[in-house]
């Protein structure tokens, strides 16, 4: 394969977020200016394996940077293992076979941390060239200080607390705001923090509840009559975390809602349930519930993200037409840099225990679901 493009392939994958248009956009102008041909592949790498391709042009990709969602679709498969027709096939060579007969000499790949493991292994498996763009409103993609996406999602998050805030406090209540991310937390976190919660519960700190409770207790102590929780949907008590068959199922108990393989649809209690169901039994306070859910990767993209995903888009054009592949372009500081894939792929970023941004929740009394940081105080003496 030349390492000079003549033509590259463009898809996104995993779950959507606002700014994948604008990241689009970006790619595709900065390397059509350059003669280079782009072609969308539509719903991810289900659509590389089906052929199913349209050519973009200019007239494509103007007056997408405001929208959401994105104009090729998305899916969460995975070419080595993919559902076809009820069966799990490994669908690499189809989609190595695609990318050849569509002469395609880059594939840009738009997502988190599956597509980054995607397109490693389609790279691996057939020395084919790919570019991966750093894409998550759950912000854990290793190697960037951020990921396009997080900064809408929080934006939406935050203006949510806003407003349950007003209402808690008109009726004195504790409200629950069940906010994405089932293995991170950076997402409940900073809006946490941005909407002043008082109460921000974590997957990667497990809370326990008498922590929680004893902290709302002296609220109103404090005569502070309402209460607003954080919570991320990952979130998991000291039990839960001290338990090994949740440990392997975490992912399915922490699904509210899901079907089983017979189809049936289970309701089960959510995160944020089991919580408030915890409070009220133990303090006896008025408690609600509000779950954000698919709302927070919905609507159009902040600036912020249209400027990330414009600056990942173009600084993607300029590494094509330089004829540097097989990385990540990552964020750090005011650069977008490539960064080899194979140190992102398979890496979950997670919050260390000593990020700052849980010095700042706790310095302005944040209850973190325990008490780690006064722990670390009295160990220390
Ligand atoms: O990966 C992004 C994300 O929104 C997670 O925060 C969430 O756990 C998951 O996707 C939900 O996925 P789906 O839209 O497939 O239900």
């Amino acid at each position: 394969m030349t390492s000079k493009a003549k033509c590259i392939g463009i898809l996104t994958s995993g779950g959507d977020c606002p700014g994948l248009n604008a990241a689009i956009r970006g790619v595709a102008k900065s390397v059509l200016a350059r003669g280079i041909k782009v072609i969308g592949i539509q719903d991810g790498f289900r659509g590389l394996v089906e052929n199913r391709m349209i050519p973009l042009e200019d007239k494509d990709v103007s007056g997408i940077l405001t929208q959401g969602g994105t104009l090729l679709g998305s899916a969460r498969d995975k070419p080595h293992k993919m559902n076809m027709g009820g069966t799990i096939m490994d669908m690499t060579g189809v989609a190595l076979a695609n990318i050849e007969s569509n002469h395609i000499d880059c594939l840009v790949c738009l997502g988190g941390n599956g597509t980054q493991k995607n397109a490693l292994r389609l790279h691996e498996a057939g020395g084919i060239n790919v570019i991966t763009l750093p894409k998550t409103i759950d912000n854990d993609v290793a190697e960037t200080d951020v990921t396009f996406g997080f900064d809408s999602a929080m934006t939406i998050a935050t203006e949510a607390i806003d407003r349950l805030h007003t209402t808690a406090t008109s009726h004195h209540r504790v409200i629950i705001c069940e906010i994405m991310g089932n293995k991170v937390g950076w997402l409940a976190l900073g809006a946490g923090i941005a909407g002043g919660a008082d109460v921000i519960l974590l997957p990667e700190i497990p809370y326990d509840i008498q922590v929680v409770v004893n902290h709302l207790k002296k609220r109103l102590h404090r005569h502070k009559r309402f209460s607003i929780i954080a919570v991320a949907e990952g979130a998991i008590s000291k039990e839960q975390a001290n338990n090994p068959e949740f440990k392997t199922k975490k992912k399915k108990f922490n699904k509210a809602v899901q079907m089983t393989d017979e189809g049936m649809l289970l309701v089960s209690e959510s995160k944020a349930c089991r919580i408030a169901r915890e409070i009220q039994q133990a303090a006896g306070l008025e408690v609600r519930v509000t779950s954000l859910g698919h709302v927070q990767r919905g609507g159009v993209p902040t600036p912020t993200d249209r400027l990330l995903c414009t600056r990942l888009g173009t600084k993607a054009g300029e590494l094509i037409s330089e004829g540097l592949y097989n990385v990540m372009i990552a964020v750090r500081g005011e650069e977008c840099l490539a960064v080899p894939l194979a140190r992102v792929a398979g890496v979950t970023k997670k919050i260390s225990l000593d990020h700052p941004w849980l010095k700042t929740a706790f310095a302005t009394g944040t209850c973190l679901g325990d008490n780690i940081f006064t722990r670390k105080r009295t160990d220390a003496k």
